[in-house]
């Protein structure tokens, strides 16, 4: 057979052929041609678990799938902060695929956390791009290092839910590049993925699926990206126009419609058949690159629940521990609280929803280990307070030396398809723990949710350990962290806010049913709560060990355009353990609105009791730049910037300022607009202000302060008002900026 990607095979398709090739086949499978042996491959849902459908298809997870692994959700994984347990959750993701005949895995999913309310929070990372970049660049590593491809999604911008097939995400472009695009593009540039999966909603007012600028000016001229772009399921609104803004494959197809309105849009000349051609052309390509030979064989579920267990374990986030409340010293010897100890929330619902291989409960685990002290105390069906089961409740917390409560958000509460309108638990569970954690010191409370929360009982209970949706290995791996079988090490990849109202999306959100207007701008989750000072429940970054450790010996260094940053972590206690270190860079030195303080790397360092090591990372110039939209550049500033490492965004324990001139020392253009301030602090024009005599008139007003002061804000050609002449200012342009 020809091969699929050559210029051969290409000639030999008829136009419908080609137009056939451009949609799904079907919900799952893309087209093949039997004629010429091209066969078809098949794509399913991520990102945390395999959700293959053997036969009635959807994309809303209605119909079962077939068993597999259901992995934490990638709100758990990213707490991880660990770039190789990706890598290998992608190893896994990759195994199962390839062993069910699964050519492309349809995740990572990587928007930004920008509102706690979104309905699909537990699907995605982070409110960080450097986070969700890194973590989502190992993840596509480990899936195609197993020879299935990947499809990234959901690109680009698509934080909310409601209306999510038509609002339009309006922001500026400094926005766009710095904190929706950035990790598309960390993981388009360093992990090279199969496919991106286009969004269903439109950024200032372009629908992504037919977004010329997104799809193709940045995606592929800009980052360099081969691949395939496949719509999300049912994201095409306009096919033809989609195919001229660089969209290859429809998903799903919509039957023979899809064919017949390509073909005769290339008749009618709407479409170019070279732009047809374009899209054939990389379709052909993923379908070469990425089809799985062997039929659907057995692989070691076991172990990869295993794995699974291990990596909720290792992400899981203990947020508060008062006198060493935790660990527990077995399961045995507490109350348990809560119906989701017996009915655990592990998955988030929708399209990556898994018919799990082998859930294991809390309860159950509890059980197993001669636990016999359980009460429901809620029910998940309810939200209202029934003070008959709280009083219960409250007896057997009375009677107990410690008490875990199993809280979180009900399923019916936080998916797919709808935003969330509350932070807040049900009221019959906040309740609960106010009124055991009233008659018990040692209330421990366990979360089992998808997205942020508010917790009013916060200063009241002893300890509180993040679970978030952890997979089928829910039971093992919470018990793994309350008994210190596994010593946790999970760090927050988003900020919890006190309350709601704390958000910069408050009352902007979902306000309006056609558009989403991102007021907050760059100034998402951290960004945002630094700015304005404001005190969070716990930060981004912040997450409790059970062990301590302690952060030293910083050093800076300014070296070939990177600054290589080293220092000292050491583990003062007794237990092995795990830090996640983080590096933080202030930008002083750029005149435009800038956060605080921005992540620009992380390391995960295991350390034994009483070890310590040095870590060393390098910052590239990109760490200290911003996007200039006016430009279309990312600029670096020469100046002041402050590197700090600390074991939280709110907790830095080390910092030292560097200052960086790595641009060439041309020095930027002097108009009649420069200000004079800005003209003074320049060295190399003193020898211009003197040579036109200018200089006589400006020294004499910075001997004084006020009105030195006021001669900074005042541009060149306003210099006439103290005395300089046009003449004296005509000869310093020219003699400015020829020296340039
Ligand atoms: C979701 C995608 C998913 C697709 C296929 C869509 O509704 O947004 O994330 O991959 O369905 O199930």
């Amino acid at each position: 057979m020809t091969s699929p990607i050559s210029n051969d095979f290409i000639q030999q398709l008829t136009l419908t052929e080609k137009a056939s090739l451009v949609s799904g086949k079907d919900f799952w499978f893309t087209a093949g041609i039997d004629r010429l042996n091209l066969e078809k491959i098949m794509m399913t849902d991520g990102p945390s678990g395999l959700r293959k459908q053997a036969n009635s298809a959807d994309a809303l997870g209605l119909n079962q799938s077939v068993k597999a692994i259901t992995f934490p959700a990638s709100a758990l994984t990213a707490a991880s902060f660990d770039r190789k347990a990706l890598t290998t959750l992608g190893e896994n993701l990759g195994e199962a695929a390839k062993n069910e005949g699964v050519s492309v895995l349809l995740g990572p999913g990587i928007n930004m956390k920008r509102s706690p309310l979104a309905g699909r929070n537990f699907e995605y990372f982070s409110e960080d791009p450097l986070v969700a970049g890194e973590l989502g660049a190992a993840y596509v590593n480990g899936v195609q290092s197993q020879g299935v491809g990947v499809s990234v999604k959901h690109f680009a911008a698509n934080n909310r839910e409601n209306q999510r097939f038509t609002s339009s995400s309006n922001m500026s472009e400094r926005a766009l590049r710095e904190i929706y695009l950035a990790a598309f593009e960390r993981i388009v540039v360093t992990a090279h993925p199969a496919t991106l999966m286009c969004s269903y909603n439109a950024i200032n007012g372009t629908l992504n699926s037919q977004n010329f600028k997104l799809l193709t000016k940045i995606l592929r001229d800009e980052w360099g990206f081969d691949g395939v772009v496949m719509s999300d399921w049912g994201a095409v609104a306009d096919h033809v126009a989609a195919l001229r803004a660089g969209l290859d494959l429809e998903m799903p197809g919509k039957g023979p419609q899809s064919t017949t309105e390509i073909v005769d849009a290339v008749k009618h000349g709407d479409l170019t058949e070279a732009t047809l051609d374009i899209a054939v052309r990389r379709v052909l390509k993923m379908v070469h690159d990425w089809h799985v030979d062997s039929q659907p064989k057995p692989y070691d579920k076991d172990a990869q629940h295993e794995f699974a267990r291990k990596l909720a374990a290792n992400s899981m986030v203990l947020l508060k521990n008062d006198d060493h409340t935790l660990p527990l010293a077995n399961a045995k010897d507490v109350a348990i609280l809560g119906e989701l100890a017996d009915k655990p929330r592990y998955q988030g619902g929708g399209s990556s929803h898994v018919n799990a291989y082998r859930i294991t409960t809390p309860l159950e685990i509890a059980e197993a280990a001669g636990n016999t002290n359980y009460q429901a105390a809620y029910s998940l069906d309810a939200t209202a307070v029934d003070a008959d089961q709280i009083a219960k409740a409250v007896t057997a917390a009375k009677q107990a030396a410690k008490v875990v409560i199993f809280a979180g958000v009900p399923e019916a509460l936080e998916s797919e398809g709808f935003d969330k309108t509350s932070m807040a638990l049900p009221a019959n569970q906040n309740e609960l723990i106010k009124q055991v954690a009233a008659v018990n010191a040692h209330t421990i409370v366990v979360l089992q949710n998808g997205s942020a929360i508010e917790m009013p009982w916060a200063d009241d209970v002893a300890a509180i350990l993040e679970t978030y949706l952890a997979g089928e290995a829910v039971g093992e791996a919470t018990w793994d962290v309350l008994t210190g079988a596994v010593n946790p090490s999970g760090k927050l990849a988003e900020s919890f806010p006190i309350k709601l109202a704390d958000n910069p999306t408050f009352g902007t959100f979902n306000a309006s049913p056609l558009t989403e207007t991102y007021h907050d701008d760059i100034f998402v989750g951290y960004r945002y709560y630094d700015l304005k000072q404001r005190a969070v429940r716990f930060p981004f970054g912040y997450g409790l060990s059970y062990t301590h450790f302690s952060y030293h010996d910083l050093t800076v260094t300014d070296k070939d355009q990177n600054v290589m940053v080293s220092y000292q972590i050491t583990n003062d206690g007794d237990v092995a353990g795990q830090e996640t270190s983080q590096i933080y860079v202030a930008n002083h030195a750029s005149l435009v609105e800038m956060p605080v303080k921005e992540l620009r790397d992380f390391a995960k360092t295991e350390l034994a009791a009483g070890e310590t090591k040095t870590i060393t990372r390098t910052l590239p110039r990109r760490a200290f730049s911003w996007y200039n939209a006016e430009t279309s550049n990312w600029q670096m500033d020469d100046g002041d910037y402050t590197i700090f490492v600390g074991r939280s965004s709110r907790n830095l324990d080390l910092q030292q300022d560097v200052t960086l001139a790595w641009n060439p020392q041309t020095g930027a253009p002097v108009t009649p607009n420069t200000y004079i301030g800005a003209i003074m602090a320049r060295p190399d024009l003193r020898a211009a202000l003197e040579e036109t005599d200018i200089a006589k008139s400006f020294d004499a007003l910075a001997g004084n302060d006020t009105n030195s002061e006021m001669m900074k804000n005042m541009p060149l050609r306003s210099a006439i008002m103290v005395g300089v002449s046009v003449d004296q200012l005509n000869a310093f342009l020219k003699l400015a900026n020829q020296s340039k």
